[in-house]
């Protein structure tokens, strides 16, 4: 009997134990720390893609570079998750505090951003100019947002 009890309790132990192990990266926010490095780590992610989007497009490989055009749109929907109130300053970020002035702007530029990719992945194989699509619906919205919302570098 004692026995039997026994085993219900380490039983009853070993699962809270689990359940509180498995919670709680599910819960915990985002430090600032991560919050702000995660975002630059983001940014520096869709500039490579970006890179490897124009090379592909132009070389009218536009299997490759859809599917790279849909990821950079997916990095922007996060990426509008990534400055909460608390990440103005600190880790070097050169993110302006205009970005928190205007957030509803900022927010749609990027959601704008994000929405112009999907748009470019369904012209591009058939677009009169792939340069001047390039231009237009990607690189064109980087320095529309760089402009007023990231700091000089
Ligand atoms: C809607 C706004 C917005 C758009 C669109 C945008 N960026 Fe940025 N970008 C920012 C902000 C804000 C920062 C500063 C983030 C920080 O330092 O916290 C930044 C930072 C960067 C960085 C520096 C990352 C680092 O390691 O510090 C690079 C590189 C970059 N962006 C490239 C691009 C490229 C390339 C595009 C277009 C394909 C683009 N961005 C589109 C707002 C934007």
């Amino acid at each position: 009997m004692l026995l039997k009890y026994n085993i219900f309790f380490f039983k009853y132990i070993f699962f809270i134990l689990i359940f509180t192990i498995l919670s709680f990266p599910a819960n915990s926010e985002l430090s600032i720390e991560e919050t702000i490095k995660g975002r630059k780590a983001l940014f520096s992610k869709n500039y490579s893609t970006a890179k490897k989007v124009q090379i592909f497009a132009t070389k009218g490989e536009f299997d490759k570079a859809k599917t790279l055009m849909l990821e950079m749109s997916e990095n922007y929907k996060n990426l509008v998750k990534y400055f909460p109130e608390n990440t103005k300053e600190g880790f070097k970020t050169e993110a302006l505090p205009s970005i928190w002035e205007n957030k509803e702007e900022f927010n749609d530029l990027m959601n704008k951003s994000s929405n112009d990719m999907i748009e470019l992945a369904s012209i591009i194989e058939n677009s009169d100019d792939v340069k001047v699509s390039l231009n237009k619906l990607m690189w064109g919205n980087c320095k529309a947002c760089h402009s007023k919302f990231r700091a000089p570098h």
